[in-house]
């Protein structure tokens, strides 16, 4: 069965699956995602390609972008679908989110925190009605050993159609000091490979790192790796830093001053929210229970529409900031959480942001529209 006639089916049952059988939703949406984008990946190369309206495209850090929306971190783990999204007519591709080692991820624990035999593998579970989803995989991944090679490879067959980025995580398996060593042993070998662009994950919610809890351990972080990596890159390869949507709208200027002194050169806001209260208030009430269920027992992050209007703002706060006083560099502010629609887009557009990733809308909008995602939100309209 083909990928959009799968998603489409599913569309007219998974909303009462959902609603109706929390714990068998999560069975089968944790097994079916992983199935679902195995077809993706597959059928990506068969498609006919739809290149974007000129007017769409947009040259940042002297790369040119197709149009403003690519896909987020997490969807292609391990490099898959860059052919689908190229076909497609995505604006740009990003593989990851990377560690150092290979990690497992997450499965389902019972009460003494012991695995389930036969439990679930990388809980996750879509909230149709709401637009949204929880995920609670925690970065499994091949580790970067293999995704550089195969980044390598993305990196042969794209020659200039579409930037190639990859996202990379600090291992949570290594203490930090070392965690920090790896990853940027790791971001030498991305950059040998030939990627265009990185993103540092610092925001993933299900590998005990979160929030920036201190602003300092940020710095140091980020000064680390400026030093280490920013400081010794061999040719132009922008680096932008990806934080939570629960990141407090305060705390956006010392971020920007840490983010434009250290040298970076973009941020993307962001990632999942863990802030569950706030978030329940945006789940459909017939979905409640089974967000009830995920975020107690596998916690996770919280992803789609509920993201919508704190991306925007963080995103808008963190423009105006730049255009008080820039830095040196070529600095972008991308926006992740709840872009579904073309008028998402126009809203970020407006707020001055440079590009727009999607994740959970995404496959929405595919059950919908197939492989024509990106071709029916541009056609025929102009930007
Ligand atoms: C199943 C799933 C896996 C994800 N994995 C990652 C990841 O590996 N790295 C990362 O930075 N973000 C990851 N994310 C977060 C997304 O990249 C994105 O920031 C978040 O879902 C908000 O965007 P959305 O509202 O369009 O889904 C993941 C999200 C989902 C739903």
């Amino acid at each position: 069965m083909k990928a959009h006639t799968l998603a489409s089916l599913d569309s007219i049952v998974r909303h009462f699956i959902v609603s109706n059988f929390p714990h068998k939703a999560v069975e089968i949406y944790s097994k079916g995602r992983k199935k679902f984008l195995e077809k993706l990946d597959h059928e990506g190369y068969e498609l006919n390609a739809y290149v974007p309206p000129k007017d769409f495209g947009r040259n940042l850090w002297g790369l040119y972008f197709r149009s403003p929306i690519m896909n987020a971190a997490g969807m292609f783990k391990n490099a898959e679908g860059y052919h689908a999204c190229f076909n497609q007519g995505a604006g740009a591709y990003i593989g990851g989110t990377g560690t150092f080692n290979q990690r497992s991820g997450n499965v389902e624990k019972d009460a003494e925190g012991k695995p389930v035999e036969g439990g679930v593998v990388h809980p996750f579970v879509p909230y149709p009605l709401s637009g949204a989803a929880s995920n609670a995989l925690g970065l499994p991944n091949d580790g970067d050993d293999s995704n550089v090679e195969r980044a390598f490879a993305l990196c042969i067959i794209k020659k200039k159609h579409m930037p190639v980025g990859w996202n990379v995580a600090r291992s949570p398996d290594y203490p930090e000091e070392e965690g920090l060593k790896l990853l940027v042993k790791s971001m030498k070998e991305y950059e040998k490979a030939g990627v265009d662009f990185i993103e540092i994950n610092e925001s993933c919610p299900n590998t005990g790192h979160d929030n920036i809890a201190s602003l300092q351990d940020f710095r140091r972080r980020l000064h680390y790796i400026k030093v280490n990596f920013l400081d010794q890159r061999r040719r132009k390869l922008p680096v932008k830093v990806k934080l939570s949507n629960d990141t407090s709208p305060e705390q956006i200027p010392s971020i920007m001053d840490v983010l434009f002194e250290e040298g970076y050169d973009g941020v993307n806001f962001g990632n999942t929210s863990i802030l569950y209260d706030k978030m329940r208030m945006r789940i459909h009430p017939q979905e409640q229970m089974a967000f009830d269920y995920f975020t107690k027992k596998f916690k996770g992050g919280v992803s789609g529409r509920p993201l919508k209007e704190k991306s925007l703002e963080l995103c808008s706060l963190a423009v105006d900031y730049r255009n008080l006083g820039a830095p040196n560099q070529e600095f972008h502010v991308f926006r992740t959480g709840g872009i579904e629609t073309l008028a998402d887009i126009k809203q970020s557009e407006n707020a001055g942001v440079s590009m727009n990733q999607w994740f959970t809308g995404y496959f929405e909008a595919f059950a919908k529209d197939g492989h024509d995602v990106y071709k029916t939100m541009f056609v025929p309209k102009t930007f």
